[in-house]
């Protein structure tokens, strides 16, 4: 038998329990031995919920039990969960989260002191939800140099932008609330919205694939605010799709990591992905393209995740799992400037002559296919570098929005 403690009891902890609960006999059969989980951490009372059995509020009981020998952190926050982490480490316990905060924030030195205490430290729930990407890394795509991630790895803003693109002319703000009230989006949901949660989560899976770390604050990042009813219609009338994307790619130019939104063609893997739903397309030397698609959030997907970690901390009880993530030093990024890309351009009508200096444009595109739309028109330029579009968008001065092309 193998004990573990559960911190938080919100939607994954509770999860967690359930799941253990509920799947009991196949987990242990596949854990090797008995899981129990012997303390649940949070300092609400639950009256009436099995938990109440095994409810403390003393992290000290848990540390301080030489029984314990999996901490699983699903307290969310890089204040209390940092110090519990680091503690439960350094009392040789090992450690499975969801935290992708922590994990992006403080993983590097998380799983240094991992490695002196001779645990793991493990994090599969922090990117992409219930979908096994780490692991699949991790453990099964070992034969493989992977030079690219591409990932849509947040649901929140996905779901966003499906609704926007099959409710034609809803807005941004409209959907934004909906998400709010089915709880989807976070309580902060900038987090969500402007994309420092999908460059958390590139940052680590970046700092798998490369072996050093990846600074999220490194990642360029855009969000979907500025993405409105109009830019979204145009994108269905080109036949294509707007996508909250996250990627990592190395190049003769370096490693690369940025977040955008990008047009995405029909035939991209990526292109069906609607909904809450996540998914991580990898390009490995040997394997070529694989896809993995799931539930990228929720109590249960979480939770099954954070307790595949469990099961894996069991059967590595004493010993270390492999982690692509190796390397003390921080991964230096390679600057997108050069990145070429076309971008399709929205204008006031008026101003068609000034873009034909600045961007010379094939032609613009007809303003009746996209519908009322009749005081602007959009142009898709050629092929030109980050920088260029830049200096050229900064020269027009006066375009309604910008979309790149993926
Ligand atoms: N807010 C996140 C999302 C939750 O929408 O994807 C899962 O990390």
């Amino acid at each position: 038998m193998i004990k573990a403690a559960v911190l938080g009891y919100g939607t994954v902890g509770s999860g967690v329990y359930n799941v253990i609960r509920e799947n009991r006999e196949l987990i242990n059969e596949r854990a090797g031995q008995e899981i129990e989980i012997k303390y649940v951490l949070d300092l609400r009372k639950f009256p009436g919920d099995p938990v109440e059995k095994v409810l403390t509020d003393s992290f000290d009981d848990i540390v301080n039990d030489p029984e314990v020998k999996i901490v699983v952190e699903v307290m969310g926050g890089t204040g209390a969960a940092y110090e519990f982490t680091k503690r439960s480490l350094e009392a040789g316990k090992n450690v499975c989260t969801s935290n992708k905060e922590l994990v992006a924030e403080h993983g590097l030195e998380l799983m240094s002191i991992a490695r002196e205490n001779e645990v793991n430290y493990f994090f599969e729930a922090s990117c992409g939800g219930g979908i096994p990407i780490i692991r699949a890394i991790n453990d099964c795509l070992t034969a493989d140099a992977i030079d690219q991630i591409t990932g849509i790895l947040n649901g929140t803003t996905n779901f966003i932008l499906t609704e926007m693109t099959q409710k034609d002319g809803v807005s941004f703000s409209k959907v934004l609330k909906q998400a709010q009230e089915n709880g989807f989006a976070e309580r902060d949901p900038s987090a969500d919205i402007d994309a420092y949660d999908p460059a958390r989560k590139i940052a680590i899976l970046s700092s798998i694939i490369f072996g050093s770390s990846v600074d999220y604050k490194d990642v360029y990042t855009e969000g979907i605010r500025k993405i409105s009813a109009e830019d979204i219609r145009y994108a269905s009338t080109l036949g294509y799709a707007v996508k909250l994307l996250a990627e990592a790619k190395k190049t003769g130019d370096g490693i690369r990591v940025y977040v955008a939104p990008f047009l995405l063609a029909e035939d991209h893997p990526l292109y069906p992905v609607n909904g809450v739903m996540n998914a991580v397309y990898v390009h490995g030397n040997m394997l070529g393209d694989a896809v993995f698609t799931g539930a990228g959030a929720g109590s249960l997907p979480t939770a099954s995740a954070v307790v595949a970690d469990v099961i894996d901390a069991a059967r590595h009880d004493g010993k270390r799992a492999y982690c692509g993530w190796k390397h003390d030093e921080k991964l230096a990024l390679a600057s997108n400037d050069s990145i070429k890309r076309r971008f399709l351009v929205r204008i006031y009508t008026e101003d068609q002559a000034d873009a034909n200096k600045v961007f010379a444009p094939d032609g613009f595109l007809d303003t009746v296919s996209v519908g009322e739309l009749e005081d602007e028109v959009a142009f898709i330029t050629g092929e030109m570098t980050e920088q260029e579009f830049a200096a050229k968008y900064k020269e027009f001065g006066k375009a309604i929005s910008r979309l790149r092309f993926y």
